[in-house]
């Protein structure tokens, strides 16, 4: 061949890639969703921070979720339907029955605890010889723990809670759990499922849904506290991940109180340059919400939590749109979620009138259909990718699909919002999903979620969003060793 038709040959290769790619662009311009755009923006920008965390130490609520069909698992028990009533708590499986009528009547799901321990044994051994039994990983720190190890190969995950035999072969082989950490019998949680349209006796399904109930007294003390602060020495973790406080809520308020303050005084204790999140989760009771604001919040650097607590969170502490909690209905607006966290930052953080010491520089906000980061903006990075990350797990984990499939998914945030209460009123732009925008010393960060069709997996959504988010974070310890 001469170069002369080389040459030819290699403009000839040129031409056609161009004219390939341009109608490619063109094409692919002109043909995608706004949920394809919205898929490929956070591609291409969701980027892992320069530092990453490496140890990473996850307590304390750990269990076993043995979801059964609710009706069969009665009718092992030689239980036969009744009336329907509901109680705070349940004494026997008497009461099981008539528990379990009232929410599947009323198509809701509940969680009671079951204080009768000798009757919850039963229950369990009963759901061990139903043919379909399903053991899965339970509790908030748990479900952390094993999100990131099988997220991050790179990161060491150390668990701390009370971790019986079964939950162990559950998790990750790769994951610590110190010999302290261990117990004898699995803490087990009851999943009675039961179908729409299915019949107990007089009583029908509206919908399909669950009711839970445990008997999990070491969870509800918070055993092992005093194990995660004695292996922390060993383990060394460059981010420390807490969950687990909302199933102490039955227990009196004396015994809460020391409890909250055992854990602050053992994270005051910890090195500054070491950020600790803390994940909150439902709570009814306005004043152990307040104690834990007023206890444990100055001594965390992060705090992630849903539109629930957040509302909770002004309600039991006189915040802005404190009767939000009450009104809720549907997704809360954008400005009035941002409201609030400014406050808490305000209030409650680093530098704040009332807690000048406080450790707190973060919250992390998650919605079904939009989540926000707030950060003192000195003490963390790459928090848009951090925020962007946490909405693109909430759809694939929502759907369980390891591909993102823009057809499995919707936008569902509101097409005008304001950012803040003074803003100027916005329209959504798929071509820009994530905002960021700043309050003060405070930077925000917004990003819509795309919401699953037909969700297959909720356990644990927020779970994986705040510790997946925390993992494209992060922290200046610079800005820890001034303060
Ligand atoms: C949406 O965002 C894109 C990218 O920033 C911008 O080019 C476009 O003008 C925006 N559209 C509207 C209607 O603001």
């Amino acid at each position: 061949m001469s170069s002369k038709t080389v040459a030819f040959l290699a403009v000839q290769v040129v031409l056609i890639y161009c004219a390939y790619r341009a109608y490619y662009k063109d094409d692919t311009g002109q043909s995608l969703t706004p949920e394809e755009e919205i898929i490929s923006i956070w591609e291409e920008r969701i980027k892992l921070p320069t530092r990453q965390f490496k140890k990473v130490a996850v307590g304390l609520n750990a269990n076993v979720d043995l979801i059964v069909k609710g009706s069969e698992l009665l009718r092992m028990l030689n239980i036969s339907p009744g009336h329907k009533l509901d109680h705070h708590e349940l004494n026997s499986l008497h009461e099981l029955q008539e528990v379990f009528a009232f929410f599947l009547a009323k198509g809701s799901g509940a969680e009671r605890n079951f204080a009768n321990g000798e009757d919850f044994g039963k229950m369990v051994d009963a759901a061990e010889r139903l043919s379909r039994a399903d053991w899965f990983i339970g509790g908030n720190a748990a479900l952390m723990a094993q999100k990131i190890i099988t997220t991050f190969p790179d990161t060491q995950v150390q668990l701390v809670g009370p971790v019986g035999p079964r939950l162990k072969s559950l998790l990750d082989q790769n994951m610590q759990v110190p010999q302290s950490s261990r117990i004898d019998k699995d803490e087990v949680h009851m999943i009675l499922e039961f179908e729409r349209g299915e019949k107990w006796g007089d009583h029908q399904a509206p919908v399909a849904t669950r009711f839970i109930t445990s008997h999990d007294l070491s969870n509800a003390r918070m055993d092992k506290l005093e194990t995660l602060f004695a292996s922390l020495g060993s383990f060394q973790p460059d981010l420390v991940i807490l969950s687990g406080l909302h199933i102490m809520e039955g227990q009196s308020e004396d015994f809460l109180k020391k409890r909250l303050e055992d854990l602050a005084g053992n994270l005051r204790l910890l090195p500054s340059t070491v950020p600790v999140h803390l994940e909150l989760a439902s709570m009814t009771k306005p004043w152990f919400m307040k104690l834990i604001m007023e206890i444990v919040l100055p001594t965390v650097s992060s705090l992630g939590l849903n539109e629930q607590e957040l509302a909770f969170a002004s309600h039991a502490t006189d915040g802005p749109h404190n009767t939000m909690y009450k009104e809720i209905k549907g997704q809360p607006e954008i400005h009035k979620v941002s409201d609030i966290m400014t406050w808490l930052l305000k209030t409650y953080s680093y530098g704040s009138k009332n807690y000048p010491n406080s450790k707190l520089t973060r919250v992390h906000f998650h919605s079904l259909t939009y989540h926000i980061t707030g950060t003192l903006n000195v003490a963390w990075r790459n928090e848009r990718a951090a925020v962007a990350a946490g909405t693109r797990i909430a759809a694939k984990q929502a759907c369980d699909m390891k591909i993102f499939d823009p057809t499995k998914v919707d936008i569902k945030s509101p097409e005008q919002f304001k950012l803040f209460t003074g803003d100027k009123l916005r329209s959504f732009n798929q071509s820009e999903p994530v905002l960021s925008w700043k309050t003060g010393d405070f930077k925000f960060c917004f990003s819509p979620v795309l919401v699953c069709k037909h969700p297959l997996k909720t356990v644990g959504l927020g779970d994986a969003i705040s510790a997946t988010g925390l993992l494209f974070s992060e922290y200046d310890a610079k800005y820890a060793d001034q303060s």
